[in-house]
């Protein structure tokens, strides 16, 4: 609370009638300067007044910014509680300010009451350790893909906090601008973040932190979800196998938020683990699955096509996967020449053993006079191969060579449209495919 004048008038009297009584024999001087001080709000401050020769002089303190007098001699003036002095014989005066608020900020003066009076200022500079506002700070969001997500995040403190933002798992933030300029940082600085066109890959938690080098520094953890429609990718849509064989068929699902994955038969009967068959929901990241169904000792009945199912609050996807049978590597040794046999798929990019039809690879290795042509075609990014390994097979091989270039078009034109024409399509070209295979 501000002193009032009278007061302070009041001292100024007071303190000249005691220098009259006692005489001047030396001027009393400051021997160092008052030292500035920067202390974190709640802190006890205390300066210190150092005077040389004070004779019957007194010491005073006055808060300069506003004429407040806080203290004469051993006595406190002003009303604030948390104001206190101190001395150590003549030279040392104190004055003591407990737990500093923001309000304590200021210059004080230590005051001699000579004729003119002497004086000296130091100042008081309380610092504030950052605090976000929670009325300007963003929480958890979810956005559609495309959408823009803006997060922001605002601080208090003194002096005025920076803000920064990075993402929790390290990768770069990418900034797109509206004219489809694309930046990478590393670390944001502003208080808003504005992620345009966002992607499934900008989805995560990202760490707004305000510092002001006043510690700590505070940072709060917001995570970006990014929804979208569920995504099947498949690395393997045929596959052939010998009866009485495991057969794992796999789908890669991509949905947010995370999608209910099932696996149906062709009869639109729901496939469940049982001693047939396993099924398996592997997470590969927050948008990210694998399914992967076993049909254990493969029979008849287990031939035919399989359909995994992926299906999120946004939609539903599916994709069809095809079992066919293939003679078993006893049978092939009887009648090594088979037509069926012949065309064989696998995944390259697959751990070959996992593959039955990559297994067999090594048998046709054995066949040196074998022709071998490989065709490949590209669904989405995975490679599917095609082997035809016997000389007098080659005009199938031209066959479905060309049934094979056809069906490249029309993969590479949609690998961007969603994937159940995909796979509608690729089923067509395997109809035709074993249509050239068994004439
Ligand atoms: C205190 O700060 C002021 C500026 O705010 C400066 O002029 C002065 O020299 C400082 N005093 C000391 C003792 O450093
Ligand atoms: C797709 O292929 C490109 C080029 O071969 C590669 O850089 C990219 O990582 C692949 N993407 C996936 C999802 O495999």
């Amino acid at each position: 609370m501000q002193q009032p004048w009278s007061i302070y008038l009041l001292a100024i009297f007071m303190l000249g009638l005691d220098s009259k009584l006692v005489g001047q024999a030396f001027q009393p001087e400051f021997a160092e300067p008052l030292m500035n001080i920067t202390i974190p709000v709640g802190r006890d401050a205390t300066f210190r007044c150092l005077v040389q020769n004070l004779g019957g002089y007194r010491v005073g303190w006055v808060k300069a910014d506003t004429k407040a007098i806080q203290a004469i001699h051993v006595h406190v003036i002003t009303n604030n509680h948390r104001v206190a002095v101190s001395h150590n014989g003549p030279t040392v005066w104190n004055l003591h300010i407990r737990s500093v608020q923001e309000e304590d900020r200021g210059q004080y003066m230590c005051q001699i009451n000579t004729d003119p009076m002497k004086s000296q200022i130091g100042y008081l500079d309380v610092v504030v350790s950052p605090d976000f506002i929670a009325e300007e700070t963003s929480g958890d969001i979810m956005v559609p893909e495309g959408g823009t997500a803006r997060v922001s995040c605002r601080a208090r403190g003194m002096p005025e906090p920076r803000v920064m933002w990075r993402r929790e798992d390290g990768a770069d933030i990418v900034l797109r601008e509206s004219n489809g300029i694309k930046t990478k940082v590393a670390v944001y600085e502003e208080e808003v973040l504005t992620l345009n066109k966002i992607s499934r890959s900008d989805m995560g938690a990202y760490l707004c932190i305000a510092s002001n080098g006043v510690p700590p520094s505070v940072s709060k953890r917001i995570i970006i979800k990014v929804h979208f429609h569920p995504v099947i990718q498949v690395p393997n849509q045929l596959i052939g196998a010998p009866l009485g064989t495991d057969t794992t068929l796999e789908c890669y699902v991509e949905s947010s938020p995370k999608s209910i994955n099932y696996w149906v038969r062709d009869s639109n009967e729901m496939v469940i683990s049982s001693s047939k068959y396993e099924v398996m929901n592997t997470v590969i990241s927050s948008f990210e699955s694998r399914m992967a169904l076993t049909v254990r000792r493969l029979t008849e009945e287990d031939i035919g096509g399989y359909r995994c199912v992926a299906k999120n609050s946004l939609g539903e996807t599916d994709s069809l996967i095809r079992i066919y049978e293939i003679l078993g590597p006893t049978v092939r040794n009887t009648s090594p020449v088979t037509r069926r046999g012949d065309l064989k798929y696998s995944t390259p990019i697959e751990d070959p053993d996992e593959q039955f039809g990559s297994a067999e690879r090594s048998d046709d290795e054995d066949e040196t006079t074998d022709v071998t042509d490989r065709l490949q075609y590209q669904t989405r990014n995975r490679t599917v191969q095609h082997t035809t390994n016997s000389a007098h097979e080659q005009k199938l091989s031209n066959k479905v060579r060309k049934i094979s270039n056809k069906f490249e078009i029309k993969s590479g034109f949609e690998t961007n449209s969603c994937c159940r024409v995909h796979s509608y399509n690729l089923h067509i070209a395997i109809l035709v495919l074993n249509f050239y295979a068994y004439n």
